[in-house]
């Protein structure tokens, strides 16, 4: 811990990409509304090969990376997710599969234990199989159940993940009897960031205070319940918070995404900030990328900081909130985040949340994920 106890601060004087995540692809056969990859995500068609995806590890291995998340779009949908996971357990990674469980197989599970796959995270959006289908764009319930039996039955350590949003807050209780009915031992309520697809959505989405307090009161009722049986996180979202959260532990910190197409980015939404070009994988080493590229040296430090930031007593600690969203909501990625009761940009997420308490029900048409489906373009939406 520093003097003033963050515990931050320490791990970003490490200087490692401790955590990378691999969005192998952006193809899914979902459809959710909320989905954090881009916009534009079928103007992706050129993906990293295997000898690609397998160098790239290689590099992050040797700069001091430990964890190495698969994900996407559905990672499943790449045929050679195996091979992809049997090296990288072989170079001492960490391995974890973050999958919707559309595609997974007994088969494919089999296979994965056997190349060295360390955990799963499950994606799951209700406990009422029409509304978890009509959330998703897709009949998959029954599929997600398979799978969740499937995982456990391979004795993979596995968490829980339900995106949460005003679709289905008001269904926190079912969702952890399910946990508690199939043996599930961690469950992440995570509430939705707003990027992508769900800031697009966002007035559709977004749950009001009152029912994110009611929420909040029935998780705790459920932790003195179950006790460790079924471990619950419920991820406040910052909406509601008034402080901004330490996006990403510090841009450049610890965190490295590699999209689909090789860029490589501090964050999964690092490319809606414009002026910024993000290096591929296929043409520079990770040590260059990392260590030396103006990517992610662009908001190390504080120095690019602006007012309120530059002063701030917190800045060790929530640097300034999010670059992307503060790019998003007030223009300039250099400002404070928003979501900080200090920006004067502020006024934008009050009147976000305004506008979720006089919005009841499924007020407005959502945009699912699709190809072609997008009508609105995020700098149109203010
Ligand atoms: Fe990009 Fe927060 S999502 S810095």
């Amino acid at each position: 811990m520093t003097k003033d106890g963050s515990k931050f601060e320490q791990l970003s004087d490490c200087g490692k990409p401790l955590w990378v995540v691999a969005e192998l692809t952006y193809k899914c056969p979902l459809k959710c509304p909320w989905c954090t990859n881009p916009l534009d995500f079928d103007d992706y068609d050129n993906e990293l090969s295997t000898d690609d995806w397998l160098r790239a590890f290689r590099q992050a291995r040797d700069l001091g990376a430990m964890q190495l998340g698969f994900s996407g779009g559905e990672p499943m949908v790449r045929k050679d997710l195996e091979i992809l996971v049997e090296e990288a357990d072989k170079m001492g990674f960490y391995t974890n599969l973050i999958t919707s469980g559309m595609g997974v197989t007994e088969e494919r599970l089999i296979k994965l234990k056997e190349a060295g796959l360390k955990q799963i995270q499950l994606s799951f959006q209700h406990s009422d199989k029409d509304k978890n289908d009509l959330m998703v764009g897709a009949v998959s319930y029954e599929k997600k159940i398979e799978v969740l039996k499937m995982i456990k039955r391979h004795n993979f350590p596995m968490v829980l993940n339900v995106p949460i949003s005003r679709l289905n807050i008001d269904a926190v209780e079912d969702l952890i009897d399910l946990c508690e009915e199939h043996g599930i031992e961690f469950l992440e309520l995570a509430n939705i960031q707003y990027y992508a697809w769900a800031l697009l959505n966002r007035d559709g989405l977004l749950p009001t205070k009152q029912q994110l307090e009611i929420a909040e009161e029935k998780v705790e009722r459920a932790r003195e319940r179950l006790g460790n049986k079924v471990q619950i996180f419920f991820v406040i979202p910052d909406y509601y918070d008034g402080r901004p959260k330490p996006c990403m532990n510090g841009w450049g910190s610890i965190h490295l995404s590699i999209a689909p197409d090789g860029a490589a980015l501090p964050c999964h939404e690092a490319k809606v900030i414009p002026g910024i070009e993000y290096p591929s994988v296929k043409d520079h080493d990770l040590d260059w990328i990392w260590n030396e590229s103006p990517a992610f040296n662009e908001f190390r430090g504080d120095e690019w900081m602006k007012e309120p930031c530059g002063s701030c007593e917190d800045k060790k600690k929530d640097f300034g909130g999010c670059r992307c969203q503060a790019y998003l909501l007030s223009g300039d990625a250099r400002n404070a985040d928003p979501a900080c009761s200090k920006s004067e940009h502020f006024d934008v997420i009050q009147s976000a949340i305004e506008n979720a308490k006089i919005t009841s029900g499924y007020r407005n048409p959502i945009v699912m994920r699709a190809k072609g489906a997008l009508s609105t373009k995020l700098s149109e939406l203010g």
